[in-house]
This record gives structure tokens, C-alpha cells and sequence, in this order.
């Protein structure tokens, strides 16, 4: 094995969004949870721009019944433009969801059988070729953006990469957990060996307090691993389990992000992203923060 060897570049991302959303009922009965809007980009929108920016082009969808609509929401809308344009209204600000012929792929995930299920189903697109994953849920907000610096941390050690954050203690059974190794010098500290991985532990039985956030670069030998993976936390085939059998036959680093993130996988972090980020607006802020104190009154 050469020194080249996981090193090559990232060109595809799969983004599971085949998740039933029910956390968010009503509101996701008939409309995709990630075509929530976050202000006025539907939550999807945000990882593909996170891609981009990270130098991925190629965008592989895993959906599942009733999610055509973010399929729609990067295909051309022929009318909408034309009416647009006959009304000399600049079609810029359709500009992100703008995807080049045949750089958007989807297959469909069956059966809700997990994170790791849905990976897996990803296999034949992904092929030989290290891959990207986003979860839309995770909102990460950051100069350069999550997976660009994850990219840069790749160039450094290639592998496999998990982006880690810390939160309380007493929250890491909601998440992956890594057991952290040696931090490298590279990268101001930010890369830390992985050398273990754990899905949803026991407060009492985790690691550590740095969790999996909802971004990774893997080789493709994890699909192999997937294949055979049994159920692990919840009933689920855990993406988590499948990459901590990687550990000790491939490199495996954890990048600590520089930046923000935001759950907007529950209710109370969908408000905090769409308040922080309307602050941040240069045509809203003004206005958003006199609203915010009046209503603190
Ligand atoms: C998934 C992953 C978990 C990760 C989390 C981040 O869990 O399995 O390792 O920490 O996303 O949001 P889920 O939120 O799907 O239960």
C-alpha cells in the first residue's frame, strides 16, 4: 500500500434524506423536513452550498416516498423562469439550485432501516471513490464552511474523517461518540486520531464528550463493511458501527470544527438557526433585532 493510498479526492456527497420527519408533524406530513426553510433557503439547500464550497459536485440523494420535492428543488422550473424573465425579473437568486446535467443522483432507501441502511444504498453510485455524507439536519455554519475544512484536514491525513463537537455530558446519548486518540500537530489541533466509536452510549459508558456531527469523508471499503453490518443502538443498522470495524485497518481522524451548528433536527434549534442567521442578514438583521427585543420586553 502506497502512501497515496485514501487519498483520492472528494467528488461525491450522499445525503440520507429519506427520514420520516415526524418530529415535526404537522408541518412534515406532505412537505420533506429538509425543505423546512431556514429564513428563505430550504435546509437541503444549505449542505449542497456546504458541498459545493468543499469542492463536491456530484450530489447523491438517498429519498424515499413523498421526498420528490427536493429532487424538483435543483431541477430547472422552465415555467417559473420563463414568466420570471418575461417579467425582467433576474433569475439569480435561483442560482444554487442549480445542479449540471447528471450530477444529481438518487436512489431510494426502501425501508427506514437506519443511518448505516442508508448509506449502504448509496453503493452503486458511490463505486470505488471516497465519498462525502451530510446530514441536513445538522446545520454548520463556519469560514471556510464544515466540510472544507474537513477537506483540508483529508489532504493532510486522507482516510476516513468525522467532523466532532462537544456538547454536556449528560447529552452524548443522543449522538456517535468518539474515543479520541493523539491529537496531530496539523491544522492548529484541530485532527485528533479516532480510535474508537460508539452509537448512542450510556452517559456512563461514553468515551468522551466529542460526538459525531453529522459530517464524514469515508473510502468506499466502508459499503463493504455496511453489507454485513447486524442492527446496533435502536434497532438500526448504525453507520457508527460499520466505521468503528474501519478503525485499526484504515486511517480514521476526527476534525474538531471551527464554527457553529445548529439541530435543526428538533424544534427549539430550528428557531435558534433561523434567529441566529436572520441577525446575521444584512437585509433583515436591523429590523430582526428590533423585533427580537421588543418581543423580550
Ligand atoms: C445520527 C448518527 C449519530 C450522529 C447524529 C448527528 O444520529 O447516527 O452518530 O451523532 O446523527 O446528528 P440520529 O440523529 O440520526 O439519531
Amino acid at each position: 500500500m502506497t502512501s497515496q493510498t485514501y487519498r483520492k479526492p472528494v467528488r461525491k456527497a450522499v445525503f440520507p434524506v429519506a427520514g420520516l420527519g415526524t418530529r415535526f408533524l404537522p408541518a412534515t406530513k406532505a412537505i420533506p423536513k429538509e425543505m423546512l426553510p431556514i429564513i428563505d433557503r430550504p435546509l437541503i439547500q444549505y449542505a449542497v452550498d456546504e458541498a459545493r464550497e468543499a469542492g463536491i459536485d456530484q450530489f447523491i440523494f438517498v429519498t424515499g416516498r413523498g421526498k420528490t420535492s427536493i429532487v424538483e428543488h435543483f431541477d430547472t422550473a422552465y415555467e417559473l423562469e420563463t414568466t420570471m424573465s418575461e417579467r425582467g425579473k433576474s433569475l439569480e437568486v435561483l442560482e444554487p439550485t442549480r445542479v449540471s446535467p447528471g450530477n444529481l443522483l438518487t436512489v431510494r432507501q426502501q425501508v427506514p432501516m437506519g443511518l448505516g441502511h442508508a448509506i449502504w444504498c448509496a453503493r452503486a453510485i458511490v463505486g470505488d471513490e471516497p465519498f462525502a455524507i451530510f446530514l441536513p439536519d445538522e446545520l454548520m455554519i463556519g469560514s471556510p464552511g464544515c466540510m472544507k475544512q474537513m477537506v483540508e484536514a483529508y489532504e493532510e491525513v486522507g482516510g476516513n474523517l468525522i467532523s466532532v463537537l462537544e456538547v454536556p455530558h449528560d447529552q452524548v446519548s443522543s449522538y456517535g461518540v468518539i474515543a479520541p486518540g493523539a491529537k496531530l500537530d496539523a491544522l492548529g489541533g484541530a485532527l485528533t486520531e479516532v480510535t474508537g466509536l460508539v452509537e448512542k452510549p450510556k452517559v456512563e459508558d461514553a468515551p468522551s464528550n466529542l460526538i459525531i456531527s453529522g459530517r464524514y469523508i469515508l473510502q468506499p471499503e466502508v459499503m463493504r463493511t455496511l453489507e454485513g453490518q447486524e442492527k446496533g443502538a435502536g434497532g438500526e443498522i448504525q453507520l457508527t458501527d460499520a466505521m468503528a470495524r474501519m478503525i485499526g485497518q484504515q486511517p480514521f481522524h476526527a476534525v474538531t470544527f471551527a464554527g457553529r451548528r445548529y439541530d435543526c433536527g428538533s424544534k427549539v434549534g430550528f428557531v435558534e438557526a433561523t434567529l441566529a442567521l436572520a441577525l446575521e442578514r444584512e437585509d433583515m438583521a436591523t429590523e430582526v433585532r428590533d423585533i427580537a427585543s421588543r418581543l423580550l420586553k
